[in-house]
């Protein structure tokens, strides 16, 4: 698909990538912004685009948009403006053009060639700064700007390019050593999966990029003659430990997504923060409530099930949690802290409409947990103890 056709209209299943987005980053930007510290925070699009399709604004507009709205409540509730910084980066003229376009229509901003952040006048604690260049040399001028022991300000980079050649893992891991430095990654699995066997050394020197790693035929030995579905998970896997063990991160979610059927888009969150995990499930859960973590266009409106399907669905789920719990703690007691935590990292379960409907159903049902010291029954609030039978 050309760039022009790419930005004609957005299909669904790019949208689904984006909805994830907008349900991440309105709760992200308030955690960061409006918690104990009220920190200062910066979101990068860096493959930002026009910032619209023709029918639907695209991901650097949205970001802006959900700024503007986040700061018009704090005005009606008379909160303090959130202090943020929106970094925006396109490499083609074309698009770069048409962004700031969009960008002056809903800001009044001119940010052409302007290398600085500037105010949004209305929202002086909004700055906003929209680069035209190589989202890997910005990045990188950007995080060598940075003195020696200093760190970014809290940050959540969306990464959302078109192939596998211009997300160098050695940048993204260089971004990731800042302190409370996330990424949501677009991987194009089917372009790597594609050409990850390639003979042609500019794409193998690509691909080593992309994957981070010097010897290509590590990777080739891994795939060759594996059926497709194995294959996509050896693939996942294998970028998914890149990203714990050789970078600063702690969790990594991933979120498939499917176009005509087939595997096209695989998203990687990767975080440090168990808070940005939970926020994260919670977000991916709300496009896929299965458990399955993927989106598949192929479901049209007809196909989606009905309410009474989706409860049923919903019932299964939790009682296998109930189920999970069982098992994992019989006989112990537990702090409410740890079955959550144990619950976010471990299972595919979002902590919200699981984790404390499950306990109620083991304490109502089965008699199966026990809590003392609890002011209200059926609520398990911070600090609680469970007795597992
Ligand atoms: C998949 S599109 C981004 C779509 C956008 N995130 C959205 O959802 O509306 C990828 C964009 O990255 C731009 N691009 C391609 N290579 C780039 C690079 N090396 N650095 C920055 N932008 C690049 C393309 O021109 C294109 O606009």
């Amino acid at each position: 698909m050309s760039n022009d056709d790419f930005f004609y209209e957005l299909q669904k299943h790019s949208e689904a990538k984006l909805n994830i987005l907008d349900n991440y980053v309105v709760p992200w930007m308030r955690i960061i912004t409006m918690g104990p510290y009220g920190e200062r925070a910066l979101v990068i699009d860096g493959f930002a685009g026009t910032g619209k399709y023709s029918n639907s604004d695209g991901s650097s507009i949205r970001l802006i948009k959900h700024v503007l709205k986040f700061c018009e409540q704090a005005d009606q509730n008379n909160w303090d403006c959130p202090q943020l910084l929106i970094l925006l980066i396109e490499g083609n003229r074309d698009n770069y053009n048409e962004l700031l376009r969009n960008i002056y229509e809903i800001t009044s901003l001119d940010l052409r060639d302007e290398e600085d952040f500037l105010p949004i006048s209305d929202y002086p604690s909004i700055q906003v700064s929209c680069r035209f260049g190589d989202f890997d040399e910005i990045l990188n001028s950007m995080l060598g700007r940075l003195k020696n022991g200093q760190t970014l300000i809290p940050s959540f980079c969306f990464i959302d390019p078109f192939g596998f050649k211009d997300t160098p893992f050695e940048t993204i891991k260089k971004y990731l050593t800042n302190e409370k430095s996330e990424i949501l990654l677009n991987f194009i699995y089917e372009e790597t999966n594609r050409f990850i066997t390639a003979k042609n050394p500019k794409v193998q020197s690509h691909m080593k990029s992309h994957f981070g790693i010097d010897n290509i035929q590590s990777i080739q030995d891994l795939v060759k003659g594996t059926p497709a579905q194995l294959r996509k998970q050896m693939i996942v896997d294998f970028y998914s430990r890149q990203l714990l063990e050789n970078t600063d991160v702690n969790y990594v979610l991933t979120f498939e997504i499917k176009k005509a059927g087939r595997a096209k888009l695989i998203l990687f969150y990767g975080t440090k923060s168990i808070e940005g995990l939970k926020v994260m499930k919670k977000a991916m859960w709300k496009v896929d409530g299965t458990g399955l973590y993927m989106f598949d266009d192929r479901k049209d409106p007809a196909q989606i099930e009905f309410q009474f399907t989706q409860d049923l669905n919903d019932t299964i789920l939790l009682n296998d949690l109930c189920e999970i719990l069982k098992n994992q703690y019989s006989g112990q007691h537990v702090h409410i802290k740890e079955i959550e935590a144990f619950v976010l990292t471990e299972t595919i379960y979002p902590l919200e409409n699981f984790c404390k409907k499950a306990l109620k159903n083991l304490e109502k049902n089965d008699g199966f947990i026990e809590v003392k010291n609890r002011k209200v029954k059926g609520t398990y609030p911070k600090g609680t103890v469970i007795q597992f039978k």
